[in-house]
């Protein structure tokens, strides 16, 4: 798994660069690189696991952030708004987002990046409130690499938009406005009073 000095942080240049598609079936060094990164987005999930290897906790990591420049990225996000609060744990490899809603989003709290240091207080991202994509999903059962269309929905769909632009060397941080700045058709994602969460991907 990745460990806190794995992380690469902003102002690296592997960060800023298209990364490349992932070959498939995958070489040892891609699935290690895959599986260290969904580990991550479990483990950092775990409040004694993040005091014990003192990691940060994320929704999302994305290859270049480990200084691996390849189309490839984890995710761990719930679907907090829906009833049944799905929850999205996936390994996403080359993924092409197919549509979007014209409807955009933000989270009220503003994001977050385990690349990012410093604190973007009072700035959002907006982000599609829905998108479609087809990507290849890696089973850690059974080893299996599986093509799929997905559609993601609100929270999980803005986290999937978060670790996208690192696969095109794109932060949050470049798409950061202060809420009077943002068109009004623009919504926060849900309301709040006084949201100091940010979420970390
Ligand atoms: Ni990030």
């Amino acid at each position: 798994m990745y460990l806190a000095n794995d992380i690469v942080k902003e102002g690296c240049q592997i960060l800023r660069e298209k990364c490349d598609r992932v070959n498939l079936p995958l070489t040892t060094d891609d699935l290690n690189c895959i599986r260290g990164l969904y580990e991550y987005v479990i483990v950092s999930q775990i409040d004694e696991l993040v005091e014990k290897y003192k990691i940060r906790p994320g929704v999302g990591i994305a290859a270049p952030q480990v200084g691996v420049k390849k189309r490839m990225f984890a995710i761990n996000a719930e679907d907090f708004l829906d009833e049944k609060h799905t929850k999205y744990t996936l390994a996403v490899i080359n993924p092409i987002i197919t549509n979007k809603s014209k409807e955009m989003v933000y989270l009220p709290g503003g994001e977050g990046c385990l690349s990012v240091d410093r604190p973007t207080p009072e700035l959002v991202t907006p982000r599609h409130y829905w998108i479609e994509a087809k990507c290849a999903l890696l089973d850690f059962n059974t080893n299996k690499i599986k093509n799929v269309k997905l559609k993601l929905v609100g929270y999980p769909a803005i986290v999937f938009q978060h670790e996208y632009d690192h696969l095109d060397g794109i932060m949050y941080v470049d798409k950061m406005y202060k809420v009077k700045d943002l068109d009004e058709s623009i919504q926060p994602l849900y309301t709040v009073e006084d949201d100091e969460d940010e979420e970390e991907a």
